[in-house]
């Protein structure tokens, strides 16, 4: 019998990781959303067009890359968040595979600008199935804008298996709350086709909290502040009334376990 292995060529590697990493709109948004957060912005904003599928664009004002990060980041592997094997057991950053912006940019059109608030000028990259198309400096706010349009382009039946724009919206939806409701520090802002949907400056959780499921929610929320020898919990929860018979609208955020109870 003749040999019947054949290592896959590059592009189709790529789409077929990527796979594992982008399932619809909303996880490009999770993995941009989460590295903004990352970058240390004051200040996120999400813009979108036809529920992500036309256009998912994440504005931050955060630390920015260099010219060569800048296209490092689309590398598979290629992270700042950890060094070696150890840092695994002490990650303090939402990502660390180096996984995201590679497999985003082999399924998609990819532009990215980015600049460190100490360089004069910002470097604007343009990818497409994984290759770089043009590189360019130009002006900027510090931070990094990046914009990815006509997702699973490359990826008929991928496309065609996305869920209406209303389904794809609430995962979205779920995302930004996630992001937005563990990050009171930040001030968040959510864009649909032109109209903005979220407002969420700076604040307070319980306000956060108000901003992101409604104003009608103000009377409906008990504060919990709970601290054992295992752990310490805060937060609120919603009187009986707005309970829902699903896991969607509950949030846990890890803020404190002693070593105590993991020994
Ligand atoms: N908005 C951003 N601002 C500054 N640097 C960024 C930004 N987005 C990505 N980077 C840089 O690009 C690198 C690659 O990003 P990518 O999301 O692919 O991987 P990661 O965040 O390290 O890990 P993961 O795959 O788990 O998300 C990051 O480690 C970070 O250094
Ligand atoms: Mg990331």
């Amino acid at each position: 019998m003749p040999d019947i292995i054949q290592l896959l060529p590059d592009s189709i590697a790529n789409q077929i990781a990527a796979g594992e990493v982008i399932q619809r709109p909303a996880s490009v948004i999770k993995e941009l959303l989460e590295n903004a957060v990352d970058a240390g912005a004051t200040q996120i904003k999400l813009i979108i067009k036809d529920a992500g599928k036309t256009s998912i664009q994440v504005i931050d004002d955060g630390k920015g890359m260099s010219e060569t990060d800048a296209r490092m980041a689309f590398e598979r592997h290629a992270t700042s968040k950890i060094k070696s094997a150890n840092d695994l057991f002490c990650i303090k950053t939402m990502g660390f595979r180096g996984e995201a912006l590679a497999s985003i940019a082999a399924i998609a059109h990819v532009e990215l600008t980015t600049r460190q608030a100490h360089e004069d000028t910002a470097t604007k990259i343009q990818m497409e199935g994984s290759m770089l198309t043009k590189q360019e400096k130009v002006q900027a706010m510090p931070g990094t804008n990046i914009t990815v349009k006509n997702l699973f382009y490359n990826v008929p039946a991928r496309r065609k298996f996305l869920k209406s724009d209303p389904v794809e919206l609430k995962h979205i939806m779920d995302e930004f709350h996630r992001v937005s409701l563990a990050n009171t520090d930040i001030f968040f802002t959510l864009h649909h086709n032109g109209n903005e949907v979220y407002h969420l400056p700076k604040s307070n959780l319980k306000q956060r909290i108000l901003g992101v499921m409604g104003k009608q929610m103000n009377e409906k929320l008990i504060p919990i502040n709970q601290e054992t020898e295992a752990a310490a919990f805060s937060g609120f929860i919603g009187k009986p009334d707005t309970a829902k018979n699903s896991r969607r609208t509950i949030y846990l955020c890890q803020q404190k376990i002693y070593k105590k109870a993991i020994i």
